[in-house]
């Protein structure tokens, strides 16, 4: 059983902290491309700190500290300059690397004090990848945002925001639950709607699971009662992406806020029909709705919203010691200990699994994926023709669906023959 302390060693990602630490040897997802374009300043809570995400004039990315050195200002409500971002309170102005680059009454009146040397601002790295503005609190030299394989698929891309109320790490042991989706989907699906439930989620039972470690992850196994070890619910199953992601044809990573919050950022991408090349012009992003505005509860109508009610419904920072673990949880106590025993090999000044630095090596890196030429590889779509509807988050804004619909007719999409 675990202890009171490893449980909350387990929740910590502030700086100085054992998992806040190993969590800074990673590249987060924070925002999308495109949100920066609409607007260049972003205020964001990152592992407990409140920073600013910006682009400047010269498109360059920054994350820096929500308040300025001076006397605290809101960055998020500076001027953009070519080179940086200005606080609007008395102009100071900052570059990516946290360099103070002019205090304009200072370098007027006193020049030869130089004092701009003195005031830098803390300030992290982001890289742009696959649409997504990803960020790096760690320390220098950073490692490579990973290239896994997907990221690079031809097909339409959106990202999508949750903002859930509880820590990031029981977000993350849903990732290596195989029962849960028996239960929480597929048959509380059929209870909630016995019309239709989930498509492709249809309830059968678990006959067995199995656990296992690769170099990007753990995966997670299951035999379906009637099913033998040669499906790929067996020999692949599922893959629970190091150190805060499920894979299973598309991305959901479990960012952490801080203790008690965690941002659900879900990159999906729907192959396009037809076989000529096709470009996006532009990623979209949208946030999903967490609660049902009729009944004040929470949506449960969609597979990921039925998951934030599990992981919330856990209190806000899980209490692991009054929990009785049974045979369907061994991923779940491999990924605990993996996770401690990785952050200790940080406490001890290594370097954790999974952080990338050769460039060689950081090319298209394989997921195994279920279904690899069906429903992660070839098109998918509703049955009339039109673009696949999103069942895992709720609240699609309508001009996504619209745009889809076009890309799909303009390719050919036709209405399946029953
Ligand atoms: S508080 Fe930012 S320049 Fe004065
Ligand atoms: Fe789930």
């Amino acid at each position: 059983m675990i202890s009171a302390e490893e449980n909350k060693h387990l929740m910590e990602v502030g700086p100085g902290t054992l998992m806040g630490e190993l969590m800074r040897r990673y590249w987060m997802p924070l925002a999308a491309q495109s949100e920066l374009d609409d607007n260049p300043t972003k205020t964001v809570r990152l592992m407990g700190e409140d920073l600013v995400l910006y682009k400047d004039k010269s498109g360059t990315y920054g994350l820096i500290d929500l308040h300025c050195p001076h006397r605290r200002a809101d960055m998020s409500y500076g001027i953009i300059e070519e080179c940086g971002l200005r606080c609007n309170y008395h102009g100071w102005l900052f570059d990516e690397t946290g360099t103070c680059t002019e205090q304009p009454f200072e370098g007027v009146a006193y020049p030869e004090a130089n004092f701009k040397e003195k005031t830098p601002i803390k300030a992290y790295k982001i890289e742009p990848k696959a649409g997504i503005l990803w960020a790096y609190m760690g320390p220098l030299p950073a490692p490579l945002v990973p290239d896994y394989d997907f990221l690079n698929e031809q097909g339409y891309k959106q990202i999508i925001y949750t903002d859930v109320p509880c820590n990031w790490f029981q977000c993350q042991e849903n990732s290596i639950d195989p029962v849960h989706v028996e239960w929480l989907h597929s048959r509380w699906s059929k209870v909630l709607d016995p019309s239709s439930g989930v498509p492709g989620l249809e309830p059968k039972a678990h006959a067995k699971v199995g656990f296992s470690e690769f170099d990007w992850g753990l995966q997670y196994h299951r035999v379906f009662e009637g099913d033998t070890e040669d499906n790929e619910q067996w020999t692949i199953g599922r893959v629970c992406l190091w150190p805060n992601a499920l894979f299973t044809g598309f991305f959901e990573w479990r960012v952490p806020v801080d203790d008690e919050n965690t941002l659900s950022f879900a990159w999906f991408n729907n192959r396009v029909p037809g076989d000529e090349p096709f470009e996006q012009e532009r990623i979209p992003f949208w946030r999903s709705p967490l609660v049902d505005e009729k009944t004040g509860r929470w949506i449960n109508t969609h597979i990921m919203n039925q998951d934030f009610i599990a992981w919330v419904g856990q209190n806000a920072l899980a209490d692991r010691t009054q929990e009785h673990l049974g045979g369907s949880d061994g991923g779940i106590i491999m990924m605990r200990r993996r996770m401690l025993e990785e952050a200790q090999i940080v406490a001890d000044g290594g370097e954790p699994k999974a952080v990338i630095r050769d460039p060689e090596k950081n090319k298209n890196l394989y997921l195994p994926r279920q279904n690899r030429n069906g429903r992660g590889g070839a098109f998918a779509q509703e049955p009339d023709g039109r673009a696949p509807r999103n069942r895992h988050l709720s609240g699609q804004p309508q001009e996504i669906l619209d745009e889809m619909d076009k890309i799909w007719k303009e390719r050919g999409a036709k209405p399946v023959k029953s």
